[in-house]
């Protein structure tokens, strides 16, 4: 059984948490996270970027995504039922002087 309602309700299996467990981490600041660089080496590969950016939840994600292509004061058109709408804290209004829009 698959639970659509969100990706946060699927839970991982004991195969997955193991390669968590062993994973190599480091800073990633200081760009020594292998994981991570793996993983956004990866990205870059696939889809034919430039660079990639690993980003650690879907809030942060779409947080970086409305400031990188919004300016402030700009707009941005949702759905009254999105999730940036309802669910992230106003983050795109708080920290970017975005607005949504939802009409
Ligand atoms: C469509 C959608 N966007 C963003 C998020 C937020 O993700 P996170 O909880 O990793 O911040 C969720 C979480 O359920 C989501 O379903």
């Amino acid at each position: 059984m698959i639970d659509f309602r969100s990706d946060t309700v699927t839970k991982p299996t004991a195969a997955m948490r193991a390669v968590m467990n062993d994973a190599p981490v480091g800073d990633d600041v200081y760009g020594d996270d292998p994981s991570v660089n793996q993983l956004e080496q990866y990205a870059v590969e696939r889809h034919g970027f430039e660079s990639a950016l690993y980003c650690s939840s879907g809030t942060q994600a779409n947080l970086l995504a409305l400031m990188a292509h919004c300016e402030r004061g700009d707009e941005y058109i949702c759905g009254q039922q999105a999730h940036n709408y309802k669910f992230e804290g106003g983050g795109a209004a708080v920290l970017g002087s975005i607005q949504p829009q939802t009409n």
